[in-house]
């Protein structure tokens, strides 16, 4: 019987890649960038599955072209662009990458957090420019983490991911998560309405999914509460903060600064953010360690071969 056919969009990590080959005969976009666009529509055509990056739109120009397809794999754990309704309609399953990215990607989190309070990537710079000459009481000078309040908007499997770390530093916790079951919550971790949440925090880390809900979620009067030493982090999706509202604030000196892997329009980094010494700018690399990358993408080909072999998978959203 001949194989099931899978368009794979990317160069993935060769573990899932040799997965794929034992079910699927695989067509393979063999590059690090994204197929341009006819590229995808005309490939997908006799795809029975699709395995896909974030940076792909899989909306219903691209589902009508590719009548025989069954799934719709994301190499991801955020799926917002996909359109599910249209995949359901069309009885495809979608499906995505949750769980084995949780703490590579809140180590991220942290890694900007602790980047923007103690002033890292400047102070590399000030080195490798030879200007580091004596020590200086006053030199570089940035924020203390250790007990101070650290506000997760999201507290899913990232978010609580990150709140666990803040243990160590000896932090508060404050949480704005509407679905959250606060049963499942650590009684030390505080609920908060978003902006009491925005008024009390030193760090502010976002963790919820990009939804109609939690589009520009983090606005002009969202940042205007923030503290003026407050930092804003996001590792999860750039639309949840408006960015022309947050480059606004930084010029005015109403925040402290901003960590961020994520922009509104990837890959467009607005110039105001790239002249910010107190702005900490990361290429969305939440997930990217070589173990978690395998296992997405293993977990990403175990989600179409289940599909296509008629099986439940790991983890589908529709
Ligand atoms: C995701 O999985 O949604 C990330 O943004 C990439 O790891």
């Amino acid at each position: 019987m001949d194989k099931a056919k899978i368009l794979v969009t990317r160069l993935i990590p060769e573990a899932p890649l040799r997965r794929l080959e034992e079910v699927f005969e695989v067509s393979l976009h063999r590059s690090s960038s994204p197929m341009p666009r006819a590229e995808l529509l005309n490939a997908v055509r006799d795809a029975d599955a699709l395995l896909c990056m974030l940076t792909e739109a899989v909306d219903a120009e691209l589902i009508d072209a590719a009548p025989r397809l069954q799934v719709i794999s994301n190499f991801a754990v955020g799926y917002n662009n996909i359109d599910v309704n249209y995949a359901t309609q069309k009885g495809i399953a979608v499906c995505n990458t949750p769980g084995v990215l949780t703490e590579t990607t809140a180590d991220l989190a942290w890694a900007l957090l602790m980047a923007c309070a103690r002033r890292i990537v400047e102070s590399d710079s000030y080195v490798r420019q030879g200007r580091f000459s004596h020590w200086d009481p006053l030199l570089l000078l940035g924020h203390d983490v250790w007990g101070k309040t650290l506000g997760l908007v999201g507290l899913g499997r990232i978010g609580r991911a990150v709140a666990k770390r803040a243990a160590g530093f000896d932090m508060r916790i404050l949480y704005f998560d509407p679905a959250a079951d606060p049963a499942q919550i650590p009684a030390t971790y505080h609920a908060a309405e978003l902006p009491t949440l925005c008024r009390e925090s030193d760090f502010i880390s976002l963790h919820a999914p990009l939804t109609p809900q939690t589009r520009h979620l983090i606005g002009a009067p969202e940042l205007a509460l923030m503290k003026p030493g407050a930092f804003l982090i996001n590792t999860a999706r750039g639309p949840i903060v408006d960015e022309a509202a947050l480059i606004k604030a930084l010029q005015e000196k109403r925040l402290a600064g901003a960590g961020l892997d994520v922009y509104e329009a990837e890959p467009l980094v607005p110039p105001e953010l790239l002249a910010m010494d107190n702005v900490v700018l990361l290429p969305h690399i939440g997930s990217a360690s070589i173990t978690t990358r395998d296992k997405m993408g293993l977990l990403a080909a175990e989600n179409a071969i289940a599909i296509i072999e008629g099986r439940v998978p790991p983890a589908r959203v529709n």
